[in-house]
């Protein structure tokens, strides 16, 4: 059975494959959408992708299609397309019954370096995917928001009505996104969920570029024998989420029956905290047994960086009072199914081989796999 799949509940599972019903993913050339794309393959339904390619790739849309296998590939209909444009995005939503709309430009420094392309995308573009989907009558909108929203509000863990103020424009548009979904149902009457994720890791997530996220970054660092930065002293904590959990909320909330659910956002992590200097600690010994010159390897301290929040954790409860979701990973669960994908040669990256221990050929068969939000 599919990983991703395996770790679904089994009453949500049964719910989704009861019917081959017909799914809207954004950004499905992405670390999310792609691994949103591949489940719903697995549990059998139609899918349409779309996807500019800004920061997605066509290899892992390639990976997918490996994965789930040429019947189940059959049921995908890719679209290049904008959600910039309204024409894309309406035509995207044809006969689509659930919207998972992940498409973003994501991380905190490129906002803050190019906020005017931040907006366009990831404000414009999603206010395009909601007229679509209202448009188009979808059943359901569901929508990836982020515990960058929380901004400098001191508390922890983070509960959904207490937020503080936004340090980055990234976080200025993920919270444009909900008070969007808000007013679509006060005005029309058109019905979301938001999934304020917390720090999502996994097989597809990008190690490459000057915005990739802390985990893949610092793995691909450590296999290449590259220097390790740690911003600040190491004590900044965060929400460490494995994928499998973030596609199994976008499934419990595109498909809940309870109508009171609607119309919130969610907070979307496992509710335990790593700092730092923990997460490099863990990356090491994973990583130990396959690369020897990580034994003596040690990070290097630089300066806070502007925009990121010291602590951030999540109070996970409301997502399991409304939506029922059961995380079924942590960050070592997480870390060890994600490990093989990073440790993969992958020709997008040109990494590592040299590096790798000489007991460790069997790992290029196995398939499974900081920013605040
Ligand atoms: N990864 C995390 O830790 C995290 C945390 C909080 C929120 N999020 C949100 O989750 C969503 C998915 O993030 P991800 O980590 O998979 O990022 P990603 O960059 O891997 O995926 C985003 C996808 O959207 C596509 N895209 C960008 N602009 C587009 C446009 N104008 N039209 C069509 N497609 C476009 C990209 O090409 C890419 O494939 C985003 O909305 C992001 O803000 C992610």
């Amino acid at each position: 059975m599919n990983d991703l799949v395996r770790a679904l509940p089994v009453a949500l599972k049964e719910r989704i494959q009861a019917s081959c019903q017909s799914w809207l993913v954004t950004g499905a050339a992405g670390f999310i959408g792609s691994n949103l794309v591949e489940a719903l393959l697995a549990l059998g339904q139609h899918v349409v992708g779309l996807d500019n390619f800004a920061t997605g790739y066509q290899s892992n849309l390639d990976e997918i299609e490996r994965i789930v296998g040429a019947q189940a590939w059959r049921q995908f209909h890719f679209i290049t397309g904008d959600i910039r444009n309204i024409e894309d995005c309406r035509k995207a939503c044809e006969d689509v019954e659930h919207v998972l709309h992940q498409a973003a430009l994501g991380s905190v420094p490129r906002s803050i370096e190019d906020p005017l392309a931040i907006h366009d995308t990831n404000c414009t573009g999603s206010l395009n995917m909601l007229l679509a989907a209202r448009d188009a009558k979808v059943r359901s909108f569901t929508y990836a928001a982020s515990s960058a929203t929380y901004g400098d509000h001191p508390g922890l863990p983070k509960v959904e009505d207490q937020i503080g103020n936004l340090l980055s424009p990234y976080a200025v548009t993920k919270y444009v996104n909900e008070q969007y979904a808000s007013v679509f149902a006060r005005c029309y009457g058109f019905n979301s969920i938001g999934l304020r994720y917390f720090n999502v890791f996994g097989p597809r997530q990008d190690p490459d570029g000057a915005y990739a996220a802390v985990i893949p970054k610092w793995i691909d660092s450590l296999i290449k024998g590259e220097s390790v930065f740690i911003n600040g002293d190491g004590e900044t904590s965060r929400d460490f989420c494995y994928v499998a959990n973030v596609v199994q909320a976008n499934l419990l909330a595109a498909t809940t029956e309870s109508s009171t659910a609607l119309n919130h956002v969610y907070n979307v992590a496992v509710g335990e905290r790593t700092t730092l200097n923990e997460l490099y600690s863990r990356l090491q010994a994973n990583l130990l047994p396959y690369y020897a010159h990580l034994q003596d390897a040690r990070p290097v301290y630089r300066d806070f960086r502007e925009g990121d929040v010291r602590h951030s954790l999540a109070d996970i409860s409301k997502a399991i009072a409304n939506l029922g979701f059961t995380p079924t990973q942590n960050i070592g669960q997480g870390l060890a199914l994600a490990m093989p994908w990073y440790m993969k040669p992958r020709a997008c990256c040109g990494h590592q081989d040299a590096n790798l221990r000489s007991n460790s050929g069997d790992l290029g068969n196995t398939n499974v796999k900081i920013p605040t939000g």
